[in-house]
């Protein structure tokens, strides 16, 4: 099989992975805490590892990895039914990945699918266990639909921290230069706990996370592409300042200022990285 055509199998996965990842995540953070929804958040962290190994060979191969996000199977009123419904998208995704690992004769991207294959063999087993579980249990979705500016702008920033996570792991990815690529990567990784730590609290005052992006830069000059990284981070920084002073709630202030602080952090490395880029 030629290379394009194992970029463009190896690319459907990654965004298979991509909407398992959003679905179970939207899932753990409208359960609140408990173990089912740390187990189901564990799970959202094998598919980024997925996701991972599947960018990395996309571009050992000379491709780019896609930044679409696969159809996701929401829905449902219960968390019996979400269960369900991610017993549904693995097995869409075992299927899929059983065609290409028939498809694809290439002995290591073979080995990486069958690995990939085994996890969602076990998820499987582990929703079908979740919906059984939720029912005795009576988990439920702790969500509430309070709309006001707080929600609005706690949303704003999940978009905002969404898109950098796309955007430094593809950035990550095309980097060439090692210290770059393991920057992009530790900001990504941070930014997700950004997103992380907004949507449990908007669940925390009975609000709805609505995990969305925007347009991501795709620029793969390094120079450009910094500059356009800390330019997105001076806007946050300066938005999550803002959101800051405005609110009364102790709580939320104290998050604010410190994401404030990490969005800071990030523009400075960045900035650095510049630096010595363009010496
Ligand atoms: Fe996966
Ligand atoms: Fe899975
Ligand atoms: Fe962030």
């Amino acid at each position: 099989m030629n290379k394009d055509r194992i970029i463009s199998l190896l690319n459907q996965d990654l965004e298979g992975e991509h909407s398992a990842i959003i679905q179970y995540l939207t899932h753990a953070y409208a359960m609140g805490e408990g173990e089912m929804a740390c187990e189901i958040e564990a799970i959202a962290r094998e598919e980024m590892r997925h996701l991972d190994w599947l960018a990395e060979t996309i571009v050992e191969l000379g491709g780019i990895p896609s930044l679409k996000r696969g159809e996701m199977r929401m829905g449902g009123s219960k968390v019996s039914e979400w269960m369900k419904n991610n017993v549904l998208l693995e097995e869409d995704a075992i299927d899929l990945y059983q065609q290409h690992i028939t498809l694809i004769d290439e002995a290591k991207i073979k080995r990486i699918l069958q690995r990939i294959l085994s996890d969602e063999k076990s998820h499987h087993g582990d929703f079908e266990h979740f919906i059984s579980k939720s029912q005795r249990e009576g988990a439920k979705d702790i969500r509430g639909n309070r709309i006001d500016k707080t929600v609005e702008t706690l949303n704003w920033g999940i978009e905002h921290e969404y898109t950098v996570i796309l955007q430094y792991m593809f950035q990550s990815y095309m980097a060439t230069n090692p210290e770059t690529k393991k920057q992009l990567e530790d900001q990504a990784i941070n930014e997700m706990q950004h997103l992380g730590w907004l949507a449990e609290k908007i669940v925390d005052i009975s609000g709805n996370p609505r995990i969305e992006h925007t347009e991501v830069e795709q620029s793969t000059n390094t120079s450009e592409m910094l500059q356009s990284d800390i330019k997105i981070e001076e806007v946050v920084a300066a938005e999550y300042d803002r959101a800051a002073k405005e609110t009364e709630n102790p709580g939320l202030k104290e998050l604010l200022l410190r994401l404030r602080d990490h969005e800071i952090y990030h523009a400075e490395v960045f900035s650095d990285l510049l630096k010595e880029e363009e010496q």
